[in-house]
């Protein structure tokens, strides 16, 4: 018999699974300091549990026979979950994130050209650029290296991935923090406050979420400016302006399209949601890579010699498979969007393959989260070890299509996955290339669940040059 000679996997920190049901009141305090920290033994171990959050009937789904009934096959019976709407909706209004209805089907028509994956290819060549630029940051660093905030650099880049592609640029702001103005909206506004699972009306004030306000008006005016500015340009001369994501979504105004307000929102949702999660999975990326190094050894190897190839941007994914897996098994187990809700509209049923019987009343709350579903027991082997080669093409098909789910699934899939998984190896590759980051004494990250999956209290690491040997 062979020996397995590989090392011991890491395994990252994360809440264990409570063995003792919380209180009505731990449970408000848990959700307010730590979503996570919530799920009990049976959310990793059972297909499916029933249970009531102050007075939700709610029904927690790790079956992925079910969650496809749930997200495709009967998608039509379900919406957005009322809690989901509102925290997110006062932000971001009839954006493609929290539009439903008619008004979700014409924004996501409206927009999809651009996230198509041919179309997406095409944004590979400012992906490196960006990137290329972002990691002269750390040209300074000695021999020694230096401690960078990692959570916060991986923000900035992908802010500034996103900035260039979708908008060429041209947001127009006076503040030079942009990125950290956009994640300070997000994490006013964007967690749920006990007005919230009460159920009150919207209109009753969330103690959370007080300044909120006036950062989402700054944001609106922003979100204005930049609208406006490109529409005096489309007018002065539409062959001179760029042919991006913005004015695509300018040129959808009109009786048959989109309201103004609808592409104010949209804009906003998409420099919300198109980048805070790429930049919480590239970091954990670097953060479990950092204190795995046979697996480093391996991407590094990979990177160097694509990268010497001359190889297109574009071609990388393809050409970067233990890359790519060490981002897949990032998502897997820090999944940036943990948990997707959503409520039954009117009474539905489902049946396993071995006959048993699920009821799902009109109301009820169904609960999917990618977090308890990577790490569920009845589909993973060793759940909480990081373990890439899971994501290995020799190894994928094993991996079932609705057991990993860090983009949701069926209609309202994520419509930049494509976009966010090439940007990830790009910049990783790039990031690799030059530097090794390491993981210090202070780098303790614990996950805690905001709007995304982030370390608590950032992510400290040491940033050190790399001398690259040529490939034989
Ligand atoms: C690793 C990165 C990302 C992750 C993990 C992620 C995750 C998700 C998930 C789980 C959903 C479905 C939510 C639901 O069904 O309730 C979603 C939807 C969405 N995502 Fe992403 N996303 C990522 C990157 C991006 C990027 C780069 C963009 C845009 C440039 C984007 C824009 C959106 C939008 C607009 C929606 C709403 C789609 C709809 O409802 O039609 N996401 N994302």
């Amino acid at each position: 018999m062979l020996m397995d000679m590989r090392p011991d996997p890491f395994v990252p920190p994360a809440p264990l699974p409570r063995t003792v049901p919380p209180s009505r009141l731990e449970i408000i305090r848990t959700i307010l300091r730590n979503p996570l920290e919530l799920w009990g033994e049976p959310s990793y171990t059972l297909p499916w549990i029933r249970t009531s959050f102050f007075g939700q009937r709610t029904l927690i789904v790790n079956d992925p026979g079910l969650i496809k009934h749930v997200l495709v096959d009967n998608a039509n019976n379900y919406c957005m979950s009322e809690i989901r709407q509102l925290v997110l909706r006062p932000i971001l209004r009839d954006g493609l994130l929290t539009a439903e209805g008619a008004v979700w089907k014409r924004s996501r028509k409206a927009v999809a050209p651009v996230f198509t994956p041919r179309h997406a290819k095409g944004f590979a060549g400012q992906m490196l650029r960006q990137s290329e630029d972002y990691a002269r940051k750390y040209a300074v660093v000695g021999e020694a290296g230096a401690i960078f905030d990692i959570s916060t650099d991986m923000t900035e880049l992908t802010f500034a991935i996103l900035a260039d592609t979708l908008f060429s640029g041209e947001i127009v702001t006076s503040s030079g923090h942009f990125a950290d103005d956009v994640n300070e909206l997000l994490h006013r506004m964007g967690r749920v406050d006990p007005m919230d699972l009460l159920r009150a009306p919207s209109w009753v004030p969330r103690v959370t979420r007080i300044g909120g306000q006036k950062v989402l008006d700054k944001f609106r005016a922003i979100v204005r400016n930049t609208m406006d500015l490109r529409l005096a340009k489309m007018k002065a001369d539409r062959s001179a302006a760029p042919n991006d994501f913005l004015t695509l979504l300018l040129e959808q105004a009109g009786p048959d399209g989109l309201t103004k307000e609808e592409i104010e929102d949209n804009i906003l949702t998409f420099i919300g949601a198109g980048h805070e999660t790429t930049a919480r999975a590239l970091a954990w990326t670097l953060y479990c890579v950092s204190n795995s190094p046979h697996i480093r050894a391996a991407m590094e190897e990979e990177i160097d010699r694509v990268l010497a190839s001359g190889a297109e941007p574009v071609e990388w994914p393809d050409l970067m498979p233990q890359t790519h897996a060490a981002f897949e098994e990032a998502l897997r187990l820090y999944p940036p969007a943990p948990s997707i809700n959503r409520a039954a509209i009117s009474d539905d049923s489902w049946t396993s393959p071995k006959g048993e019987r699920v009821e799902i009343e009109a109301g009820v709350t169904v609960l999917i989260m990618p977090w308890t579903l990577h790490r569920h027991e009845l589909h993973w082997d060793r759940p909480r070890a990081y373990m890439p080669e899971r994501f290995l093409p020799e190894n994928r098909a094993a991996i079932g299509r609705f057991q990993f789910l860090p983009f949701g699934a069926g209609p309202r899939v994520c419509i930049g996955a494509t976009f966010a998984l090439q940007e990830a190896v790009i910049a990783l590759a790039v990031l690799m290339h030059r530097y090794r980051f390491d993981s210090t004494d202070q780098t303790n990250p614990w996950p805690v669940q905001k709007l995304t999956t982030q370390p608590q209290n950032g992510l400290p690491m040491r940033v050190t040059r790399r001398t690259v040997s040529k490939p034989a």
